[in-house]
């Protein structure tokens, strides 16, 4: 059992890739693996909260005691996301796709002798942007993720700035195995201050956040 500090609370988590249809058998993705987002949604449901966690495609089990949606694209995403409102506290931990196909086909795309395809792409929704910016049910507590590979806490101030969030979450994912891997550095960015916390399990990382989450929940009031 251990301390509940989260109990009676509402815990929104996303986590995972989004897989973007090109027709009805392939599809764009990315190498999330949800490891760290599925671990920071076992960790708030382990500190009291009742957590609702929107995964995209994954090959790792659902969290034990936590209400899991699964969804497919990046506008699934969003609108789960929006239907699991209100909550207390939003964790973006989701690799979003950025892009979507224009159009993706109805039917499977067949060689017809005339060359590939070119396949036009669209912006995806922006879920964090769009959930942070909401005027009646904000989360009290809007987290961000920044998965760089340079210039990591610069481009995360940057970051939380345009997307309107209150902390950014920020990782080196540069050649060091953290998408996919068991382990994850990560800098706690938000307007006034940069913790750099140690390299340590994804799991830890998750205890952490958590514990980290309900203080500053705690201290809003
Ligand atoms: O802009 P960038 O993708 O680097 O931002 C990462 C953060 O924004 C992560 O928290 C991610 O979950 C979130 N995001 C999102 N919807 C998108 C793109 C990113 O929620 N379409």
């Amino acid at each position: 059992s251990g301390p509940k500090p989260l109990a009676g609370k509402r815990v929104l988590v996303t986590s995972g890739p989004t897989h973007e249809p090109i027709d009805p058998v392939r599809y764009i993705a990315n190498r999330s693996s949800g490891k760290q987002g599925h671990a920071i949604a076992a960790a708030a449901a382990a500190a009291g909260a009742q957590v609702t966690l929107i995964s995209g495609p994954v090959t790792i089990p659902d969290p034990a005691g936590v209400d899991t949606v699964h969804v497919e694209s990046a506008r699934d995403m969003l609108a789960a996301t929006e239907a699991a409102l209100p909550a207390d506290i939003a964790i973006f931990a989701a690799a979003v796709a950025d892009w979507r196909i224009a159009g993706a086909a109805g039917q499977k795309m067949k060689k017809d002798g005339k060359g590939p395809p070119s396949l036009a792409l669209v912006e995806n929704p922006d879920i964090l942007a769009t959930i942070a910016a909401r005027e009646i049910d904000r989360p009290s507590l809007v987290v961000g993720f920044a998965a760089e590979t340079q210039n990591v806490v610069d481009y995360a101030r940057a970051k939380l700035a345009k997307k309107g969030c209150d902390l950014i979450v920020a990782n080196d994912v540069g050649g060091t195995g953290v998408m996919g891997g068991d382990a994850n550095t990560v800098h706690l960015v938000s307007t006034d201050s940069v913790e750099t916390w140690p390299t340590l399990p994804k799991s830890e990382v998750a205890t952490r956040l958590v514990a980290h989450f309900a203080d500053l929940l705690a201290h809003k009031g």
